[in-house]
């Protein structure tokens, strides 16, 4: 047996020398947009043979979900190019769930479960909920894709807590969650969350004023929503809560955005992996995007347009792998930096790993860096390959709602 075992340890090498062939070509490519540091996640981990394999694993599972038959999309954003230039996106709804990417990528939501459609707005009777509205829909025990049978604005007595296994899914209605509770993920595994405007919230009896609180939860993935104006937060992830992606949005009118990490204390978070990937940051937002604590960030091609005290927050030592963004500074001079460290003195906060890779830094705007340069921790804050940062208009010119009819490109 040992000419299979040969042969096979050769096409291993064969593909990694192609993969690194790639990777050094890719460096190439970008080497005339990105300021000299864009070395590849390989060079700054103690492993680079695991990380290798790692990265190849993502991109290929990666490329197997890109394929979109013959209809080449091209949006340069690379969760939209896996669904959105489909013009029976409608017939194919599903597909959502393999396009995901970054720590989320996993999230099937509903994937293995029937359409579930929401006839009715109303929120009346809170115990028993009507078949037919949003909270019918959010708790049933079996796996759901939630589609709207058209639009509406529904206002919630308190928090819609979310069972696992459910896909939100207003492609195609203008669906508006405000006024009254938002969305809680509680406890729960496999939730997709696409195209909801969620505005207004306000704090209830099982609920702070979030517009999206996860909390204990895993395998969660937060696309294409339009998030403004909450008594509390935008998007908040807390209690244990790991594997997220939060992509695609629009934030605007906001104090404190994200809160990543629910105490300096709770040491439960030191395992939360999140990426923010292609949302863009609008206008009216102060402060806390994110904030973190304890885990893993990474924070890759997002459009941050201004900010009125910081964009990146944190404490209690979280690792930020800060890559290929916009960071727009305003017209403040006492509000340039990107980054703030909460409370901390520089020597406890000068060993924190916090990186900016190929950012474009603009009026203005710094960055301030620490922590070891190559670290094995970045390793465990990269989700994806970031694109230049002078791409991020173009990925994120679809951010937030999409306006998607049936039988058209979304
Ligand atoms: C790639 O996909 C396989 C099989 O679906 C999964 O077991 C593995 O964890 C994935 N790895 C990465 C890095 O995405
Ligand atoms: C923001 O929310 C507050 C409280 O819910 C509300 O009074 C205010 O009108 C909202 N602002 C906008 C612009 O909607």
């Amino acid at each position: 047996m040992e000419v299979p075992t040969k042969s096979i340890f050769v096409s291993a090498l064969v593909l990694l020398l192609l993969f690194v062939g790639t990777m050094a070509s890719v460096k190439d490519d970008l080497s005339n947009k990105l300021p000299e540091d864009v070395d590849g996640n390989e060079h700054a981990v103690s492993n680079p043979d695991e990380v290798a394999a790692m990265v190849d694993m993502s991109t290929r599972n990666s490329t197997e979900r890109r394929k979109l038959g013959s209809s080449t999309c091209g949006t340069g954003n690379p969760i939209d190019d896996c669904w959105r230039c489909d013009p029976n996106w409608h017939r194919n709804r599903k597909r959502l769930a393999e396009c995901g990417i970054g720590f989320g990528r996993d999230a099937i939501g509903g994937r293995d479960g029937h359409f579930y459609v929401v006839t009715d707005s109303s929120d009346h009777d809170l115990a028993n909920p009507k078949p037919g509205t949003l909270r019918y829909a959010v708790i049933q025990d079996r796996p759901l894709w939630i589609v709207f049978k058209h639009d509406m604005v529904i206002k919630l007595f308190k928090g819609l807590i979310i069972n696992s296994f459910k896909t939100i899914d207003a492609r195609g209605a203008k669906v508006h969650i405000a006024y009254g509770g938002c969305i809680t993920i509680h406890y729960a595994t496999n939730v997709i969350i696409h195209g909801l405007h969620i505005y207004n919230c306000k704090p209830t009896e099982n609920a702070d004023g979030d517009a999206i609180s996860i909390s204990g939860s895993s395998h969660v993935w937060i696309d294409h929503n339009t998030l403004s104006n909450c008594t509390d937060g935008l998007v908040d992830a807390v209690m244990g809560s790991t594997a997220i992606t939060i992509s695609n949005n629009h934030f605007t009118r906001q104090n404190q955005v994200m809160l990543l990490g629910h105490s300096d204390s709770y040491v439960k978070d030191k395992h939360m992996q999140v990426t923010i990937a292609y949302n863009r940051f609008g206008e009216g937002l102060v402060q806390r995007m994110p904030r973190c604590r304890h885990g893993y960030f990474h924070v890759v091609n997002n459009d941050y347009t201004n900010w009125e005290m910081y964009a990146i927050g944190g404490s209690a030592n979280p690792t930020i792998n800060s890559q290929g963004n916009r960071y727009l500074a305003p017209i403040n001079p006492f509000a340039k930096e990107v980054t703030k460290r909460i409370q901390t003195p520089t020597e406890h906060w000068n060993g924190w790993n916090w990186r900016s890779e190929g950012d474009l830094l603009l009026n203005g705007a710094y960055f301030t860096p620490s922590g070891a340069k190559a670290t094995a921790s970045y390793a465990k804050a990269s989700s994806l390959g970031a694109q230049s940062s002078l791409m991020v208009g173009a990925i994120t010119s679809g951010a937030g709602v999409l306006h998607c009819r049936r039988g058209h490109q979304c």
